[in-house]
């Protein structure tokens, strides 16, 4: 075990899956103590399990981020399990596609409620807790990461409420750098491009056959490269900042 992160604590959203799974493993595997949330149980456990059979330290907390007070819940159960928080990643979130004009009744809020919303509740009721370990932590420097996309630098057609929410949790997050950054709380984003999760799996079943066919023209990203970027940002010593990473597949153009 690479044990960088000893003694910290961990809280990661849509952790029972996907890319939040790998990223709570590689952080448990380098010494954090990792809270996950989402809100599928037998997920959360699943991984929680997976966790602890390497010696690692895990508790799992179900809720829908996109709800304000089940939010703060969640961070409260981070103090109340491991009595201290330095690492939040918000990475809960969904991508419904498909052109404007055609969009079904909820598609959108479903979206703006747990990419933005979650991360933004999350994230607040987090921040008090982040100040505290910034100050008196075991590496003086706490971190927020946001899973960000490539759909938050490039707005193509077909993604466009995705890519408000991305470039929208772009925004937020240099903004929140700012306010963050003379408590020693840093603030990074990371825009991963395409990477083999059950992202798409939500996709309209007519709009199905283009994703799949533009997946398997490439060798996609492991959620592993994704859980390598964020312990590369908060694995950092305390005066380097790394506040942004894209981590295309090589084989993507777009
Ligand atoms: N895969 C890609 O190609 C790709 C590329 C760029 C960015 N991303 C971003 O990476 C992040 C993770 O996605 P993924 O690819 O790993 O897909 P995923 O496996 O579908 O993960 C999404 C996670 O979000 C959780 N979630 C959804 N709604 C939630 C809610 N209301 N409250 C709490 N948790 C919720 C899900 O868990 P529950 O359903 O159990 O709640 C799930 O674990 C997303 O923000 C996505 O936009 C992915």
């Amino acid at each position: 075990m690479n044990a960088n992160l000893k003694g910290t604590v961990t809280l990661v959203t849509g952790a029972g899956t996907g890319i939040g799974a790998a990223i709570s493993r590689t952080l448990a595997g380098q010494g954090a103590a990792v809270v996950l949330v989402g809100r599928r149980l037998a997920q959360l456990e699943d991984v929680a399990a997976q966790i602890r059979a390497r010696g690692g330290s895990a508790s799992v907390f179900a809720a829908d981020i996109s709800h304000r007070a089940r939010a703060a819940l969640a961070v409260d159960h981070a103090i109340s399990e491991f009595g201290r928080l330095d690492i939040v990643v918000n990475n809960a979130g969904v991508m419904l596609i498909g052109p404007v004009a055609d969009a079904p009744d909820g598609e959108w809020e479903r979206m703006i409620d747990v990419n933005l919303k979650g991360a933004l509740y999350i994230t607040q009721a987090a921040i008090p807790h982040l100040q505290k370990s910034a100050g008196a932590g075991p590496r003086q420097v706490a971190d927020i990461v946001n899973i960000s996309s490539t759909a938050g630098r490039v707005a193509r057609p077909g993604t466009a409420v995705y890519n408000l929410t991305k470039f929208g949790i772009n925004a937020f997050s240099e903004a929140l750098r700012q306010e963050l950054q003379p408590q020693r709380v840093r603030v990074g984003v990371i825009e991963p491009g395409n990477v083999d999760t059950d992202l798409a799996s939500h996709t309209r079943p007519e709009l199905l056959e283009s994703v799949r066919s533009q997946i398997n023209s490439i060798e996609r990203l492991t959620p592993e490269d994704i859980a390598d970027a964020v312990a590369y940002m908060v694995g950092r010593p305390r005066r380097v900042a790394v506040n942004e990473m894209l981590v295309r597949a090589a084989d993507q153009s777009w």
